[in-house]
Order: C-alpha cells, then sequence, then structure tokens
C-alpha cells in the first residue's frame, strides 16, 4: 500500500495524532465529546477511548473500549444487531433489535435483557421489571467526590472531566446516574452509579453493581490475584469460557482470599506487550467481579459490592451511591496496566501528608516480642535500633490491659502500666529522647469477651440475640453499621492519642465477619448492616485522619486481607502479608504489584528460621526483597552477630539514600517467580536516570546455564554505570558502563557475580 491511500492514516507533521469534532471545528479539545446527532458519547485522550450512544429505545449501547481511535460523528457501525430468531424484541416486529443481544451500559433485570444485570431492584408492587432510559447528560470539569465513600479524585479540574448520565424509569419511580471520569493523562476510566427512588417507594436495591461492560468478544484470559493467609494475591491466569467466571468476597472485608480486581489479557498479552483491561473496585468489603461470557461471546465484566447478604431499602427522596470501580487499559502489556494502577492510586487516591512523602525506616516488635515484652525490653531493642539507623519504632499487640495472649483485652484500650509504667506518653517521650518516632498498633473493631466493652455494649456486637456469635482468633467484631459505636470509638482513640506524639498508626483487623446482625438495625435494615459496616470504619478512619494529619496510618488485616484500594484512601500503606519470609514475598510482593504501588506495600526483614515456614534465607535477599516495598525490620535486632548489624546498618543507609526512586520510581516486573526458579523486577526514576534492579535466584541448580534478564523504562540512547550490588548492598564486582538500549535489548548478564554456585539457596 502506498503512503497515503486508503487506509492509512497520515499525521501531518505539528498537528495532534486525533483530531475531534471540536478540534476540526477549531473549539477546545474535550477529553468528552457528545455527538447530539448519533447522540453519541465518546470519552478519549491521547491512549483510551469508551464509545457509547443513546439508543433508538433510549437505551445506553456500548459501542468500543480499548485503545484510543480518532473521534467521529457517528460511529454506528460498531452497533452491532442481528436478526435472531427466538428474541424478546423491544419494538414488535423488529427481531434485530433486542436487549438480549445489545450491548449495555448498565442494564437492568426483567426487561429484555437476560444476563446477570447490573441492578436488580424490587418495586412497591413487588415488581422487579426496570427499563431506565436515557434523560439527559452534564459533562464537567473535574472530578466530583463520592459521599461517605473513597475514590480517586483530581487536584485540579484540567486533570480529568466527568461524565453524568441520567437514566430514568419513571413507572417504577427508579432513577440511576452513571458517572464516568476519564484522567486527562492516564488510560483509566472511573465509574459509579447513584441509583435514586424517585417515585412513591420503598424500592428495594438487591444488586447495584458500580461497573458494567459488554466487550464484544470472549477471547480473553482472566487474571485474579488469589491466596489465603500468609499467602495473598497470588496471580492465577484462565481462559474465559461461556458462563460466569468470578472472584468475590463474603468475608465482610475484601479477604486474603481474593483481591477486588480482575483483568481481561489477549492471550498473547505478556508483562511487556499486548492487550489488557484491569478493573478494580475501591471498596473494603463485601464485593463481586465477574465476567459472563455468553453463547455469542460476548463478555459482560461486572464489578460491585456482592449481592449476596446485601439489600438497600430507598424511600422517597433517597439515593444510593456505588463504590467507584477504575477501569484501566493497556496496549503495553500488564506493567504498562500496573503501572497506570500504581500512578493512579499513589497520586490520586492516597491523599494527606505521607502521599508523597518517603516513608521512615521503622522496627516493629511483633515478630521480635511477641506479647511478652515490658519497657526494659523494648528499650534495648529501641536502642539497637537507633544505632542501626532506623528512624521510627512501632509498638505491636499487647500493649494494653489483659493482653498477655490473644485471648483478651480487645475493646477497653487502657494502656497495661505493668508493662509501660510511664503509659504510651512517657514510653514514646523516651524514644522521642533516643531521636526515634514512635508508632502504635490498634485493633479497634474487635472485642474480647470479659472487656468493660463487652460487659457494658453486649448490643454492640455483631449477633444475632438468641444465637451465640462464632469467635475467630477468640474475638467478636463491633457493630460499624451503629454510628454509636463508630462515634463511642473515635472520642476513646481520640482520648488515647491526644497528647501522644504517635507518628504511626498499624490498625488491624483480625477476623473475617460472621454474625452480621446488628442490634441497632432493626428487621428491614439487616440487609444494610455489612455495606453500612464499611461506611462506619471509612467515617471513623476519616474523622481520625483528619483529627492527626500528621500521623502516617498503615492498614491491616491479619497480613494482607483488607489491601484494598478502599484502605488506601485512608492509609497510603498496608501491610501486605503476615509471612514475611524472603521466598515467599517474592510471590506475595510481584502480585500485590498488578493493582497497588510499591509505596503501599508494608515490607519487613524478619529472623531466620522464618516464623512462618522456618525457612532459611540470608539477610541480604530479606532485605533486598524487602526494599521494594515500605522497607522496615521486625526480629529482635539486639539476637544480630557484629556481622550481621554491620549488614543491617549499610541495608538501612543504602534505602536511605534511594527510598524515593525505590517507593515512587516506575516499578517494572521482569520475570515472575509463578513461572521460574528466579525473580527480577525493577525501578527506574522519573528522569530514567537511575534505576535499581532486584534479581532473585530460588533454588540453586548444579551447573546451571547463562542468563541474562532484559530491563525496561531505560532510556534507550543513554550510557549507564551498572553496579553489581551484594552483601548489605554494598558494591561487589567491577562496575562498567552499558548502553540503555543494550540493557533492553541484550540484557543485563547476571551469570555468575552474586549467584556463585556455592551461595547456596534463596540468593539474590
Ligand atoms: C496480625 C498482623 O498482621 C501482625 O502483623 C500483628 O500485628 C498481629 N496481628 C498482632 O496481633
Amino acid at each position: 500500500m502506498k503512503a497515503g491511500a486508503p487506509g492509512v492514516f497520515r499525521q501531518a507533521p505539528g498537528f495532534p495524532a486525533f483530531l475531534t469534532d471540536q478540534q476540526e471545528k477549531g473549539s477546545t479539545p474535550m477529553p468528552i465529546v457528545f455527538h447530539p446527532q448519533s447522540r453519541t458519547f465518546h470519552l478519549h485522550n491521547a491512549s483510551i477511548s469508551y464509545i457509547f450512544k443513546v439508543l433508538p429505545s433510549g437505551h445506553l449501547g456500548q459501542l468500543y473500549c480499548g485503545k484510543a481511535l480518532r473521534d467521529r460523528p457517528d460511529f454506528d457501525r460498531l452497533f452491532e444487531t442481528a436478526p435472531r430468531s427466538m428474541s424478546v424484541c423491544y419494538f414488535d416486529g423488529d427481531d434485530a433489535y433486542s436487549l438480549e443481544h445489545i450491548k449495555q451500559e448498565y442494564p437492568t433485570c426483567g426487561a429484555g435483557d437476560m444476563h446477570l444485570p447490573a441492578l436488580d431492584a424490587q418495586m412497591p408492587d413487588g415488581s422487579r421489571l426496570l427499563d431506565l432510559r436515557y434523560q439527559k447528560h452534564t459533562v464537567t470539569p473535574g472530578k466530583p467526590p463520592i459521599e461517605g465513600l473513597p475514590a480517586t479524585y483530581a487536584e485540579q479540574d484540567s486533570e480529568a472531566t466527568t461524565l453524568t448520565v441520567t437514566l430514568a424509569d419513571p413507572l417504577a419511580g427508579v432513577t440511576v446516574k452513571l458517572f464516568y471520569t476519564l484522567f486527562e493523562q492516564l488510560p483509566a476510566l472511573a465509574r459509579h452509579a447513584e441509583i435514586a427512588c424517585t417515585g412513591q417507594g420503598p424500592v428495594q436495591l438487591d444488586r447495584a453493581m458500580s461497573l458494567c461492560l459488554d466487550l464484544p468478544d470472549s477471547g480473553y484470559e482472566m487474571v485474579e490475584l488469589t491466596g489465603a493467609w500468609a499467602r495473598e494475591r497470588h496471580v492465577t491466569t484462565r481462559p474465559l469460557a461461556e458462563g460466569v467466571q468470578a472472584v468475590y468476597s463474603l468475608r465482610g472485608h475484601s479477604s486474603h482470599h481474593f483481591n477486588p480486581f480482575l483483568a481481561l489479557k489477549r492471550p498473547d498479552c505478556g508483562e511487556m506487550a499486548g492487550e489488557v483491561y484491569g478493573f478494580s473496585l475501591v471498596y473494603s468489603g463485601n464485593f463481586l467481579a465477574q465476567a459472563d461470557v455468553d453463547p455469542y461471546h460476548v463478555t459482560r465484566v461486572t464489578m460491585g459490592i456482592h449481592p449476596q447478604n446485601f439489600r438497600w431499602t430507598l424511600r422517597p427522596g433517597e439515593t444510593f451511591s456505588t463504590p467507584e470501580a477504575v477501569m484501566v487499559y493497556s496496549d503495553r502489556g500488564l506493567n504498562g496496566m500496573s503501572q497506570t494502577y500504581h500512578q493512579l492510586y499513589r497520586t490520586r487516591l492516597a491523599r494527606g501528608v505521607w502521599r508523597d512523602k518517603v516513608r521512615p525506616v521503622l522496627v516493629n516488635n511483633w515478630e521480635a516480642t511477641y506479647f511478652a515484652f515490658n519497657e526494659e525490653k523494648l528499650l534495648t531493642l529501641a536502642a539497637q535500633a537507633k544505632a542501626l539507623g532506623i528512624e521510627l519504632f512501632v509498638l505491636d499487640d499487647g500493649w494494653f490491659t489483659h493482653r498477655s495472649n490473644d485471648h483478651g483485652g480487645l475493646g477497653d484500650w487502657e494502656v497495661d502500666t505493668a508493662k509501660l509504667p510511664g503509659g504510651l506518653k512517657g514510653f514514646a517521650e523516651k524514644l522521642n529522647a533516643m531521636g526515634l518516632q514512635f508508632g502504635l498498633w490498634i485493633e479497634p473493631e474487635m472485642v474480647n469477651a470479659g472487656t468493660r466493652m463487652w460487659d457494658e455494649h453486649p448490643d454492640w456486637v455483631l449477633h444475632q440475640p438468641g444465637r451465640r456469635p462464632q469467635p475467630s482468633r477468640h474475638q467478636y467484631v463491633l457493630d460499624y453499621s451503629n454510628p454509636d459505636v463508630v462515634d463511642f470509638l473515635y472520642r476513646r482513640l481520640e482520648a488515647l492519642l491526644d497528647g501522644v506524639p504517635v507518628s504511626y498508626i498499624k490498625w488491624d483487623m483480625n477476623r473475617s465477619i460472621s454474625d452480621a446482625f446488628s442490634c441497632a438495625a432493626g428487621p428491614a435494615g439487616q440487609g444494610e448492616v455489612l455495606h453500612r459496616y464499611i461506611l462506619g470504619l471509612y467515617r471513623l478512619y476519616d474523622r481520625l485522619t483528619s483529627r492527626f494529619p500528621q500521623i502516617l496510618f498503615e492498614s491491616c488485616a491479619s497480613g494482607g486481607a483488607r489491601f484494598d484500594p478502599g484502605m488506601l484512601y485512608y492509609a497510603p500503606q498496608c501491610w501486605t502479608s503476615d509471612d514475611t519470609d524472603a521466598v515467599e514475598r517474592l510471590k506475595i510482593q510481584y502480585g500485590t504489584s498488578f493493582v497497588y504501588p510499591v509505596s503501599s506495600m508494608g515490607a519487613h526483614v524478619a529472623a531466620v528460621p522464618n516464623h512462618q515456614l522456618d525457612r532459611v534465607t540470608s539477610l541480604t535477599t530479606r532485605a533486598n526483597v524487602a526494599f521494594f516495598g515500605a522497607f522496615g525490620y521486625e526480629l529482635d535486632l539486639t539476637q544480630l552477630s557484629p556481622r550481621g548489624q554491620e549488614l543491617v546498618a549499610r541495608q538501612v543507609e543504602f534505602f536511605k539514600q534511594h527510598r524515593r526512586l525505590l517507593q515512587f520510581g516506575a516499578f517494572w516486573r521482569l520475570q515472575s517467580p509463578f513461572a521460574h526458579n528466579e525473580a527480577a523486577w525493577m525501578t527506574v526514576s522519573p528522569d530514567r536516570e537511575t534505576a535499581l534492579v532486584g534479581d532473585y535466584l530460588i533454588l540453586q541448580q548444579v551447573n546451571a546455564g547463562y542468563r541474562r534478564i532484559r530491563l525496561a523504562g531505560l532510556d534507550p540512547s543513554r550510557l549507564y554505570r551498572v553496579t553489581p550490588l551484594g552483601s548489605g548492598a554494598a558494591p561487589c564486582g567491577q562496575p562498567y558502563t552499558a548502553g540503555g538500549d543494550e540493557l533492553m535489548q541484550a540484557g543485563l548478564v547476571t551469570t555468575g557475580g552474586s549467584q556463585a554456585q556455592h551461595e547456596g539457596d534463596f540468593v539474590s
């Protein structure tokens, strides 16, 4: 084909690659365009297009979602219909116009679509029929917040544009607003829905998804993050097949087991290239994320609060907001998808003074002492930590009364003065005098039997009167759906923290929620309890983080059971897993990085043999893995040999020197521990001047072959000085220079060096 022949789009020098109608007419380009004649919405920026239209019936038909397309007055060719016998027809005699076969934006139940819907409600007459049709729309600069819920945001109006489309079914008395925010610089679209009862009501919502997307084919693999306690967020991939495939949580928190995320990737999509759609829910409770493939190979993705155990009553004039779901498109492979999530979640979901600040190096006393400590022991550990360069001392579980093991104590939040004679204030001041900051563990959603809270407020515990609630880790869940409970805890925690120089809080949550019955809710409100619990949790986080804006919050739920975007809005980092073994952490951190930025992953060097699985790894390997996270130590530093102390001091110094790069650089996964005996990843500074590569060999191989890793994200035209690092991150081997192109194309030669065969297993 000759240049300029039909089919070739040639870009004239100095012109933008994509021309919109407005640009053709000379007006300001808008990333969200409405073409009135074809009633088509085109949400687009330089990398993504999302197109749908108002159909003749008033329903919203999905036309395209993917790589950016030039804007056109219409995209009607993408509206696929074919006459199909036996279909339910919207217009009598037109058997090509069936909601059963039309790809839709927010499908409902009973009005012709036979798939699982986005919205399912029961109206006052018992009907479940909902037929939502277009009323109006607005396009506004910026992004409105979602009342009471975490969400991505825009700092300047120019960063994002929001389309709101209003749909209504007057007979049902239901109005739905669909919100779509397109970020100007990112291939990311944030969506949520607001459902209102505009009739006599009440309307009962049984399913209200945040996002629905009908994709025209099913040639995808579904990627999900699965696991269990201490092996969270392993990467699992399976081809889509006809029928429903889903991940979910019914545990009251987002869970160790599945993360509120799924991706659909083309089978040839890998880390570095290929097409993938990511879907991530900004929510911390029960969720459902599913792909439903119909017999015509249309794939419907839905994501939102899990409909099981959910029933929300809307009275006249009331509205319900779903949580936000964020869709990301990448044609640069899985790394491209992850980097978009990292950038968006790190800079426009996380908030507060700690968002852009490098995180302090901490020592946490949990694996060092468990419950067996007193002030003297802690101060000895702290003195050693300080001597090694550590900045923050975190006092974990066990500092309050009746807490010598995990059978008692939760709920009263009174300092055990037998352990800390000067209280939290006295202890914190001693740390401060040493030059260390003070951090504190709390678990404010729980109560143990036998505490004052338990005895005085039995109705504040989630349970059904007359039925024994079931303990887990010997504890019970407080009813955060009851505003009185949230208010009480706010006041208790405020009083506890007030006047104490606390720099950091680790907020733990150590069980799944059972017995989700609220004594405060009444019969009609029980279906709302689990969502109201999460709203109460968010409210408490919001109040505490607003009252103590200088405190760095780290969320935690028996390790990583609530590692989700909702939590990141309040706490910019999260304890990634209770598994502190370096080799297990390779998988956990690799999987976590599919969605979450390195700065959000709490990662500690722990003792060996490792407390979760007895494995012995070198101090160097443990630090080399933990460096790629919010770095710290969680072992008895006083037990280190002189050589160990020297190594830790060097590691801390190295980390401090490079933490901005490690925590905020562009993170690339290079080699997967799920597929290989080696793992590798790297982080690159925004100016592409500096990069750090983590390269890990799991099991040694006798007489092994040669190995190179192809790096990524470098400037191909630059010369880089390559410094191999060994124990204590000290330079080892001869530095040399290599071109960015060479390192990315030919690869970094890793044969030999620190991976000499005599070093044993688990080296890096
Ligand atoms: C579970 C957390 O994940 C641990 O780090 C530790 O804080 C314990 N809870 C304390 O009970």
